[in-house]
């Protein structure tokens, strides 16, 4: 039996999540391999069996959810929505004694109020359940064991049950989050959008609590995204339970082979000017099976190459927006003493750099000390290569949730390094 999935994802990254689910149904699903649909923004469809929605979940880096599709119809008012919500045979998935949220989003959608909207579908399938089993089911808006989402656009409302539960974001192995942890299915997103691949260096220096770090050691060990965590579809009444089992044998098996190599080789670096920061990446790799993974406290502005051969340069500098750059003093000298930086001390010897000095200085480390290299920057900041005073040679737009971002490229040739004056 097949059925519609919709796949949502950060926007921007709807073609590289086409490519890893077609991987995914090569790689994990003989029987039943699927080729990924239509891309829209923010997600892409595929049609495929029980086995090709689970094998998303386990194994997509780049997913925020696997929605399976129940109903599609023409709407105008609430009542459609509501008729359309008690028309479904919800009791063949779930009955009323497992708790239930809703969530409606909408674009250009006529409805007043999203709420009602989102009220009047919970009615109905409450109202639904009620009438086929005598009871409702209750609602649980923080951990609920089953999630509907109703989408709506100007004419159409379709009806969608997760089988993710959680975001697939939450990989089940962090702990300690940091000051702005990038979410994990954007940073293996932009993994993929560098190119990067295992067994090619890689370089995060202001890698905080080392999500960039954290995604490739699981490509490089071949370690399935979602091997720690449970799934919606485990809550629901009917999913292969067979196929399941073997899917997540097969991922346990690989994560057994990843602890008992040796992480240390897999060329993945870290550095960042906050001792502390590294104290939770460490903490992080630890749940997450990765103890070798080198790191080290530079400030940005004096770090060099970790590897003879260059490789890729991935980072996300602190947003104006969302925290201060860090460190100041002679470029390169290391300022933080890992101590924990919200240590009064720190704060007052160690003022915060202006972002042009900061950027500036990144820019010289990166002409200077990594010809080779090809570096990729994310930040909301359209104006980081006058400040780096590097010219792209490629930018990506990306949402890191609902900030607008760029994914610079900088391809550091050796006597060919783009300049740009300051702007
Ligand atoms: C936006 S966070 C990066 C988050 C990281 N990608 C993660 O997922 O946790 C920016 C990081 O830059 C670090 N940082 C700030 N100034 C720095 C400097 N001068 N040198 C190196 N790292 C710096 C901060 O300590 C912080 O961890």
């Amino acid at each position: 039996m097949s059925f519609d999935f919709f796949v949502p994802c950060p926007r921007g990254l709807e073609a590289a999540l086409a490519a890893e689910l077609t991987e995914i149904a090569a790689r994990h699903l003989d029987s039943a391999p699927f080729t990924a649909g239509e891309q829209v923004p923010g997600g892409v469809h595929f049609r495929g069996g029980w086995a090709a929605g689970m094998a998303a979940n386990l194994h997509s880096r780049v997913a925020s959810r696997v929605l399976l599709k129940i109903a599609q119809r023409p709407y105008r008012t609430e009542q459609d929505v509501y008729a359309l919500a008690l028309e479904q045979r919800w009791e063949q998935w779930f009955s009323a004694n497992e708790t239930l949220r809703v969530d409606v989003t909408a674009i250009k959608s006529p409805l007043r109020s999203l709420e009602f909207a989102t009220l009047r579908v919970k009615d109905a399938i409450c109202d639904r359940l009620r009438e086929v089993s005598g009871a409702r089911p209750s609602i649980d808006t923080g951990a609920p064991d089953v999630r509907v989402f109703a989408f709506l656009t100007a004419t159409d409302c379709t009806l969608y049950l997760d089988t993710s539960g959680e975001p697939l974001f939450k990989r089940g192995w962090r702990l300690d989050k940091g000051a702005a942890p990038l979410r994990e299915n954007l940073a293996a997103g932009i993994l993929r959008l560098t190119g990067w691949t295992p067994g090619t260096p890689l370089y995060d220096p202001m890698c905080g609590s080392g999500t960039f770090l954290a995604e490739a050691a699981q490509v490089a060990l071949n370690v399935a995204p979602g091997v720690e965590r449970r799934f919606g579809f485990e809550k629901l009444k009917q999913y292969d339970v067979t196929a399941w089992q073997a899917l997540k044998v097969a991922a346990q098996d690989a994560k057994r082979a990843a602890r008992a190599s040796r992480n240390a080789d897999l060329q993945i670096f870290g550095s960042d000017i906050s001792g502390d920061m590294l104290d939770k990446a460490r903490a992080n790799f630890e749940r997450a099976g990765f103890s070798g993974l080198p790191l080290k406290q530079v400030d940005a502005r004096g770090m060099t190459p970790p590897s003879d051969t260059p490789g890729i340069l991935v980072a996300n500098p602190p947003y104006g927006e969302r925290i201060e750059v860090r460190g100041r003093g002679p470029r390169g000298e290391l300022r933080a003493t890992g101590r924990d930086e919200r240590d009064e001390g720190f704060r007052r010897t160690h003022a915060d750099t202006p972002d042009s000095e900061f950027f500036q200085s990144l820019g010289d480390a990166l002409k200077q000390r990594f010809t080779g290299w090809h570096a990729f920057i994310l930040t909301s900041d359209r104006k980081l290569p006058g400040q780096l005073r590097l010219r792209e040679s490629a930018k990506t737009p990306l949402y890191n949730g609902a900030l607008e971002c760029r994914l610079f490229r900088f391809d550091l040739v050796a006597g060919s390094v783009k300049q740009k004056p300051a702007s």
